[in-house]
């Protein structure tokens, strides 16, 4: 057992945890929308509200999730939003396509349809339009639809179609992924087209915030010079992280698992790399936010061409406990980086990629990862405090730590502190300090046997956060024992 020292610094703040650090992403691809979130013609008979499930729809309500991306990825640069507005039945068939998926698209899940999903669960539409196969009118017919209070030929047809008031939609992405998939722009040529897509919006509704597709450092520089002239464009800048351990998505080697752990770490580096180009060259000039609007595990099993016995459509991986402690760690960045990273949403929200929920049939379940986002719920909105902690190095990292922590205080002045033990063999005697004058009133732990626990239909609870009991200690703060594998979190109040 390793003794570990965490001190809390409630005096050292960081900054404001946005809601939109916690955000999701939902795509038409694979069984993400289609399926997952949405009915579709041959999708299991389960209860539905508006087409939603009613199962995945409760559950998200109470993930937490903020923010909300749709719809697309690669499948927006495809996609032409008065295809999925009006009566379903004279909605137009196209080709959905996203990651080299070519699927029959019935548009019956539209603008509309994720605006009512999005106002039901309290998360904030972020959409993403078209740059690959669309134009600046269509998107400025988009945002006009959507947020104009004025009468006009496009919201009478929003009227009509069941709207009365604007939806009001604050974020929206120029394209996606522009250097591959949404049209292999060069860098300069993208920012050209950019800067016209966002004059033109800007005129639409000047108080929509607006996302451009960032890249690698190259790319990025060209972007934010190209547009130095037109700083005023810029709201966002777009980044994508996924990453892969170095085996499958059940490889038990530690090995594996402690790499995939480190690089869910440098997600944190990344983040601040791309912060740090962006200040490099706007200077003071002007605010421009890391929008890090994909990120998660991407397994090797998760490809387009899957084994339909073994998972329900492409895309999709087992969610295992070591993946919830991935992002967990990611998350315990996001604090640290909260000045600078201005959303993220985590790929994606059901059955694809690092979901937190899962769907078969008429099955569903919460995976670890999905407890993960519960137990962070609390630093939602709060401020991030800077935590110190003594303990040793992961065994193949330089820089991580077996045990991690962040911890926040919130408006009603509650502590939270949330705490990883990394460690796959062994627990964790954890004294945290920083907590005078404050009493605990809550201590969740989320672990299981094994790292690569995980829910299904058949045991849908295997992986659940419980109490865990932690004890007053005679030098002040709290000591608890914290299990190999295992991520906790302590609420504390005033006395
Ligand atoms: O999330 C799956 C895909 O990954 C998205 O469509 C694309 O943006 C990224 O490459």
């Amino acid at each position: 057992m390793e003794d570990v020292r965490i001190t809390i610094k409630p005096d050292v703040r960081i900054g404001t945890i946005s809601p939109r650090l916690y955000g999701h992403f939902a795509e038409h691809l694979g069984r993400c929308c289609y399926d997952g979130l949405f009915l579709k013609p041959t999708s299991a008979p389960v209860p539905n509200q508006k087409g939603f499930r009613t199962d995945v729809l409760e559950a998200l309500k109470n993930m937490p999730m903020p923010l909300l991306r749709w719809p697309g990825g690669c499948y927006a640069d495809h996609y032409h939003w008065r295809d999925g507005i009006g009566p379903k039945d004279q909605r137009p068939r196209r080709l959905g396509m996203s990651c080299g998926e070519v699927v029959e698209d019935d548009n019956s899940l539209g603008t509309h349809e994720f605006l009512w999903f999005c106002e039901q669960t309290g998360a904030e539409p972020y959409l993403a339009a078209n740059v690959g196969t669309g134009s600046p009118q269509e998107m400025c017919d988009w945002v006009e639809y959507c947020n104009s209070a004025l009468d006009t030929t496009l919201t009478r047809l929003r009227r009509a179609n069941g709207a009365e008031k604007p939806f009001g939609v604050k974020l929206w992405g120029v394209g996606n992924e522009n250097w591959g998939c949404g049209g292999n722009f060069d860098a300069r040529d993208y920012a050209l087209e950019y800067r016209r897509y966002a004059t033109m919006l800007r005129h639409v509704d000047p108080h929509i915030e607006l996302v451009a597709c960032g890249f690698d450092e190259p790319w990025n520089r060209t972007l934010l010079q190209t547009l130095r002239h037109h700083l005023d464009t810029i709201d966002h800048l777009s980044v994508h992280r996924y990453w892969h351990g170095e085996g499958g998505e059940l490889d038990p080697s530690e090995k594996v698992s402690y790499r995939l752990f480190t690089e869910a770490s440098l997600t944190e580096a990344f983040v601040q790399q791309t912060a740090d180009i962006i200040r490099v060259e706007l200077g003071e000039r002007r605010r421009v936010g890391v929008a890090l609007d994909e990120w998660g595990i991407w397994h090797p099993e998760a490809r387009l061409q899957f084994d339909p016995d073994k998972r329900g459509g492409p895309y999709e991986q087992v969610s295992t406990l070591r993946d919830a402690l991935a992002a967990a760690i990611v998350l315990e960045g996001f604090h640290r980086q909260c000045r600078v990273l201005s959303l993220a949403n985590l790929a994606q929200v059901v059955n694809v990629l690092h979901a937190p929920i899962q769907t078969r049939g008429a099955a569903m379940w919460r995976t670890p990862t999905y407890h993960v986002f519960q137990l962070h719920a609390p630093h939602i909105g709060a401020t991030a405090l800077e935590v110190e902690v003594h303990a040793s190095l992961l065994p193949v990292s330089e820089e991580l730590r077996c045990v991690t922590a962040t911890a926040s205080l919130d408006k009603e002045d509650n502590l939270t502190l949330t705490v990883l033990n990394l460690h796959l063999d062994q627990s964790a005697s954890v004294h945290f300090g920083g907590t005078e004058g404050r009493v605990l009133f809550d201590a969740q732990l989320l672990t299981a046997d094994s790292p690569l626990a995980h829910n299904s239909a058949e045991k849908p609870d295997a992986v659940v956060p419980q109490p865990i009991k932690a004890t007053e200690s005679t030098q002040g703060g709290y000591l608890v024992n914290l299990p190999k594998h295992s991520m906790a979190t302590f609420r504390l109040k005033r006395r």
